[in-house]
């Protein structure tokens, strides 16, 4: 079990899923969107005490802080944040468009049966942007590569679903790994961040939306 502080970022499918399967471990996190902790309150009698909601400086001010929040809204928000301090960040996002179902396919994007489209980022891997966006910040990769669905099943076909992660810090990464134990899955550690950023990132990584089970 970790004692870290958790705070997340986002309380919608990422964010929301994450919370529910951490609730179902009794740990403890703060979640917090863009609406405020009032919008919360039904999500949080589903889920139970040990999910709090607040602001999104609250959450922001814990020692490891999820980002769910859409590629868009990232500037936005990491933008206003107080000073990382060396404070872990799991970088949930990835780097696609969520496209409005009421406009016309476009028949030259690949990802358009999945409502999706992927950002050009000039070649770079998404925690590479990412990572320039939280200066001071310990970064790991994690919890972006399944489809947000499956998060809560920790425990699926006789086996621990598995959760890759990856990052630059060894204690960093050592602190998530902890924390993805914690809440049940089998956590694979994928290297530094160049390496398995780029694996297991949503749309086109070879790792990524592919449901390991650890039998
Ligand atoms: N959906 C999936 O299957 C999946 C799987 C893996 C990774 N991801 C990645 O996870 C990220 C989030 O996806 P999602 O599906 O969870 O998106 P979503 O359902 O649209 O939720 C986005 C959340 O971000 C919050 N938000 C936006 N701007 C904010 C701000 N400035 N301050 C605080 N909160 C803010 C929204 O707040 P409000 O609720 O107040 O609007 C909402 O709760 C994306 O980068 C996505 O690519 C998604």
């Amino acid at each position: 079990m970790t004692s870290s502080t958790i705070g997340i970022i986002g309380s919608g499918g990422l964010g929301s899923n994450v919370a529910r399967v951490l609730a179902q471990k009794g740990v403890s996190a703060t979640i917090a969107n863009s609406r405020g902790p009032a919008s919360l309150a039904s999500f949080i009698e589903e889920v139970g005490p040990s999910i709090k909601a607040g602001t999104v400086a609250e959450a922001a001010r814990a020692d490891i802080v999820l980002v769910a929040v859409r590629w868009e809204s990232l500037s936005k928000l990491l933008g206003g944040m107080p000073a990382w301090n060396g404070r872990i960040v799991i970088d949930g996002t990835n780097p696609v468009e969520f496209l409005d179902p009421n406009v016309p396919k476009d028949p030259t994007n690949p990802l358009a049966e999945w409502g999706i489209k992927a950002i050009d980022l000039g070649g770079k891997h998404s925690s590479a942007v990412f990572r320039e966006m939280v200066p001071g910040a310990r970064v790991v990769k994690a919890l972006n590569h399944l489809d947000v669905n499956v998060l809560p099943q920790t425990v699926a076909s006789g086996g621990q679903r598995v959760q890759f992660f990856s990052g630059d810090d060894v204690e960093a990464k050592a602190e998530v790994r902890k924390l993805l134990e914690a809440a049940g899955y089998f956590a694979v550690d994928l290297g530094m961040l160049d390496a398995g950023g780029p694996l297991a990132q949503l749309p086109f990584g070879p790792l990524a939306a592919i449901n390991f089970i650890k039998i």
